[in-house]
């Protein structure tokens, strides 16, 4: 049975189907929670976080930026997943920026959320940090755009809810993101 914002497949039970909140010809009545409804960016934000160990560097002591992606991809699948409220897989990764250095023995701090969802993809933003000297200063180092596809049982891409801003700055990466899909997506295939 379909619901009222048809933007779900919701399957009601027969006992759901009886319940007066629901209309006579079946439809949830907007008192009836869709689980797509949107959901804030503040659902999906993830801090995660690494310290470089010798093995996660290079000879001069930088961070491999493979072994930064490897975690860029981990707190942005975790995002994803928060958002989707299931499994995601990655479709691409663009917009990788390595602004500044990692160092051997620093604190990296993630910070990822997902920016907008359309229909089974999300992209997903995520800052890198580097955590400096006695007070734990932080300064800027990466920053980088995912897209996660949501994935059913099957394995097939699964609707996803929309993003609802919350704040200007949400709203700010919600509008920039439609243009990166467009250019992501002609340059797909
Ligand atoms: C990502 C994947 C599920 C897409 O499957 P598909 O059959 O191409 O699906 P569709 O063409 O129906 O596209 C589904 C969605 O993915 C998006 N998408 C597909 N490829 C994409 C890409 N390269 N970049 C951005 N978005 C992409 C589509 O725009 C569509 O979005 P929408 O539903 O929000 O409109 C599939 O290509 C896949 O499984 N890839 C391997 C993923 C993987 O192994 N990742 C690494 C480990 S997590």
């Amino acid at each position: 049975m379909p619901c009222l914002a048809q933007r779900c497949v919701c399957v009601l039970s027969p006992e759901l189907s009886a319940h007066p909140l629901l209309s006579p010809a079946g439809y949830a009545l907007p008192l009836v929670v869709c689980p797509l409804d949107s959901k804030g960016p503040h659902v999906s934000r993830v801090e995660m976080t690494q310290l470089v160990m010798p093995s996660d560097a290079n000879a001069l002591g930088t961070t491999f930026g493979g072994k930064i992606l490897q975690w860029i991809d981990m707190a942005g699948g975790v995002a994803a997943r928060r958002h989707a409220g299931g499994p995601a897989v990655t479709a691409s990764i663009d917009s990788v920026h390595f602004d500044h250095p990692i160092q051997l023995g620093d604190v990296v701090v993630l910070r990822a959320q997902v920016n907008r969802a359309w229909r089974s993809s999300m992209e997903v933003g995520v800052r890198v940090e580097r955590e400096t000297g006695p007070d734990s200063t932080r300064h800027h180092a990466v920053r980088a755009y995912l897209t996660f596809v949501a994935l059913d049982e099957h394995g097939r891409p699964r609707a996803v809810a929309p993003v609802e801003p919350a704040t200007e700055e949400d709203q700010r990466r919600y509008d920039q993101a439609d243009e990166r899909r467009r250019q992501r997506l002609a340059v797909r295939r």
